[in-house]
């Protein structure tokens, strides 16, 4: 652990992957693992985020009440403030109010078949979100190529699926062309390419990391692990995008979490680190795997799950597989995953099941309710 880092503005911390990430960082993992218990975090957390649909105070619940508003004002150690990344002046405030060295970039439009839908909001969060983030930094910090600073650092979250579709063989590394194919992908892959551009036009310390797929608690049950739990639950249909055999890497969410960390914390400026699962599955197979795990504990036999299985239309221009190389990350930093994915799975079903009432919450829209009763109707 090499840098100093007080104040870290987080932005997306109230949607899945942030909301994990700042649990983690103040111990408090979401299924209570001991192996991601150890942050060894001291400073204090301006968690920044606009509460799209997709983001939910209450997976902060327990963070708001040892180091939020539950605690004296000296002693205090998160806050939370409802803006919009997209909003300069509010961030310019931000970073002047909490004296920020160091931005976490988690917020974005995530979903690619939204992406597909209405792909304006991708643009304006993923792309001029992350420009209005690092134009602030650069200005704030002083930063140019003159003057590069080793105690400010800016680390941007990104996604495998900008380097676009692989064929039956093969991994992305960190020196893969880009190639993305959808709105979402492409929006992120811009948003790369600008941080990038910031370290090598203006010296802003960067550094960016390119994940597979995350899974695991808090997250929003429109992606297919989360949905097929919850329909399982429900005696719905299972829709199977084309014939299922589209590939993805899946990882655990605290496992791409604490490598964020050891890159935030000892990774170099200016490099890309890609962090994978090594674990390769063709959808429909993951889900013979979950219907297995999920079906005793809603009281139903797999083969009767199994029939609500629906092949539906294929999602446009569906990237065929992902997979990534993460040798660089376990070289440089000596990262490793902890979580296998036996055991990460079975604790993700187990979590859906046993909080219905986050997902129907976060479905219906409740959560809300919840938010302006514990937060009131900040603006
Ligand atoms: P998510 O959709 O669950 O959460 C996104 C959060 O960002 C939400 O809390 C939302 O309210 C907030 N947000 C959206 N627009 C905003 C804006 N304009 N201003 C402020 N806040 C805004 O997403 P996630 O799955 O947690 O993904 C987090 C990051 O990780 C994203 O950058 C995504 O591209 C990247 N990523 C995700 C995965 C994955 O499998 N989910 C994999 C690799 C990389
Ligand atoms: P998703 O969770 O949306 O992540 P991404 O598209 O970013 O990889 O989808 C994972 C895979 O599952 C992808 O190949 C699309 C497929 N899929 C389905 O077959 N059915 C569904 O209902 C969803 C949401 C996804």
């Amino acid at each position: 652990m090499s840098r100093k880092l007080k104040n870290i503005l987080v932005t997306g911390g109230a949607g899945f992957i942030g909301s994990n990430f700042i649990n983690y960082l103040f111990g408090l993992s979401a299924t209570g693992s001991k192996e991601f218990m150890d942050s060894g975090f001291e400073g204090r957390i301006v968690n920044v985020d606009c509460l799209t649909y997709a983001g939910n105070l209450e997976n902060l619940a327990m963070v708001e009440e040892k180091f939020g508003k539950g605690v004296l004002e000296g002693e205090r150690r998160y806050f939370f403030e409802k803006v919009d990344i997209c909003d300069r002046a509010e961030i310019e405030r931000i970073f002047r109010q909490y004296d920020i060295d160091t931005v976490i970039h988690f917020a974005a439009e995530s979903h690619v078949d939204r992406s597909i839908l209405g792909p304006e909001a991708f643009i304006r969060t993923n792309v001029m979100g992350t420009f209005t983030l690092l134009d602030v930094a650069r200005n704030y910090w002083g930063c140019s190529l003159g003057n590069q600073r080793d105690d400010v650092l800016f680390h941007h979250i990104s996604t495998d699926e900008v380097y676009g579709s692989l064929g039956e063989t093969g991994y992305f590394t960190e020196t893969t062309p880009y190639d993305p194919r959808s709105p979402y992908s492409s929006s992120k892959a811009s948003s790369d390419h600008i941080v990038m551009a910031y370290y090598h036009t203006y010296g802003l310390p960067i550094t960016l990391s390119n994940c597979t797929n995350n899974y695991g608690p808090y997250q929003f049950p429109e992606k297919l692990l989360p949905l097929m739990i919850s329909n399982i639950r429900d005696g719905k249909n299972l829709p199977v995008y084309g014939e299922g055999k589209n590939i993805r890497d899946w990882i655990y969410v605290e496992d791409h979490n604490r490598a964020v960390w050891q890159i935030v914390n000892s990774g170099r400026a200016g490099e890309k680190y890609n962090i994978g699962g090594e674990n390769e599955w063709q959808n429909i197979k993951l889900l013979h795997k979950v219907i297995e795990l999920a079906s005793p504990k809603v009281g139903r036999t797999a083969d009767e799950v199994e029939k609500t299985i629906v092949h539906v239309k294929d999602r446009p221009g569906h990237d065929a597989r992902y997979a990534i190389d993460c040798s660089k990350i376990k070289k440089e930093l000596g990262w490793e995953r902890r979580m296998t994915f036996e055991q990460g799975l079975q604790l993700t079903v187990n979590w859906y099941l046993e909080h219905q009432e986050w997902v129907d919450h976060i479905l219906s829209g409740e959560y809300k309710n919840w938010i302006s009763a514990n937060y009131g109707d900040r603006k």
